[in-house]
């Protein structure tokens, strides 16, 4: 038996396999060390962090939904401060790659949070939010917005030089032109998907089941829209995808590379069980023998369409 490589490269990252865990599903790192082994994971991407602490959003904040869940956690963070003091020092002990989800209620704060972090060595790279509620513009989100989008990653290149990966949101009609917006505005990657909008309701206290009415859906539920997406985005840009939406198997994460992905997140199935990644990384190279695939990298955008 052959030992496949999974080695992948988003851009200048290099990544010792294609898993990534995804922003917010595995809080900072360190609530999951009694549990995986934090070397042995492609790359790791923290919970969202604004420039201040904030509390986030009232319970319940998330609801099991068929094949998936609904959160509105409403961005709950430390801030940069403590992010500095207390996270990064738990990062030096590793070496795979970190990331850091970068949020913001408006474009200054993405710039005060990367100005402030940027200094530090073992943040590899900054995953940009661009799904946050921004307060000026009425609670819009960037990533619907082609020209905030573009300002916004135009900003944060403008002070930065780590890998910038702009995380874009599914709730849109048109997700090609808002990836363009972000590849022109500099960005070196691109992940997708963020969660997509949804609801529950209580048929008996006719209440919905999540305090904030809407939350985000994710798991496996959204796995489909999720790969036609990221289909999609890789044919319209030359920079790389990072695949996200529903991934639990390592056939899943084969599904997302052939499709176009560099490399994947994981995030609802790390809520189910924490060890999720480390077993689909395994499968990962067990799959491939049996399919004689060699290279992770030769499978990228292999997608055989027609004919
Ligand atoms: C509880 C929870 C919290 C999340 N927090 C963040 C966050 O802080 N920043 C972000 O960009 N995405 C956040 N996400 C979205 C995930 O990173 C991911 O894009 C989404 O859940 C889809 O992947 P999945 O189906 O594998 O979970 C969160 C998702 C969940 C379920």
């Amino acid at each position: 038996m052959s030992n496949p490589n999974i080695r992948t490269k988003v851009g200048n990252l290099e990544l010792k396999n294609p898993v990534i865990l995804a922003s917010g599903t595995s809080g900072y790192g360190y609530e999951l060390e009694k549990y995986i082994d934090l070397n042995q994971i492609g790359g790791f991407i923290s919970k969202g962090i604004y420039y201040d602490p904030r509390p986030g959003n009232e319970s319940p904040r998330i609801y099991e939904t068929p094949c998936g869940m609904l959160n509105a956690i409403g961005l709950q963070g430390i801030g940069v401060k403590r992010f500095k003091e207390e996270i990064i020092p738990f990062w030096e002990k590793y070496d795979t790659l970190f990331g850091v989800n970068v949020a913001g209620e408006s474009e200054d704060e993405y710039l005060k949070v990367v100005e402030y972090l940027e200094p530090e060595k073992r943040i590899d790279f900054f995953e940009i939010n661009l799904s946050c509620p921004n307060v000026q513009a009425g609670g819009k989100s960037p990533s619907w917005d082609p020209e905030k989008t573009h300002s916004i990653i135009r900003g944060i290149k403008s002070i930065s030089e780590k890998h910038i990966m702009a995380k874009l949101s599914p709730n849109v009609t048109y997700i090609e032109e808002i990836a363009k917006a972000a590849e022109e505005g500099g960005a070196n990657s691109l992940s997708l998907v963020n969660t997509f909008v949804g609801m529950s309701v209580d048929i008996e206290t006719r209440k919905p089941h999540i305090k904030n009415v809407f939350g985000g859906v994710s798991g496996p539920a959204i796995k489909p829209m999720a790969l036609a997406l990221v289909h999609k985005v890789f044919k319209t840009v030359s920079i790389p995808v990072v695949g996200i939406g529903g991934i639990v198997s390592a056939e899943d994460v084969l599904e997302f590379v052939i499709a176009g992905a560099s490399a994947v997140q994981i995030g609802t199935a790390t809520i189910i069980d924490p060890q999720s990644a480390l077993k689909i990384i395994k499968k990962l190279s067990l799959l491939m023998n049996k399919l004689s695939y060699d290279k992770i990298e030769d499978l990228i955008g292999s997608l055989k369409t027609g004919g």
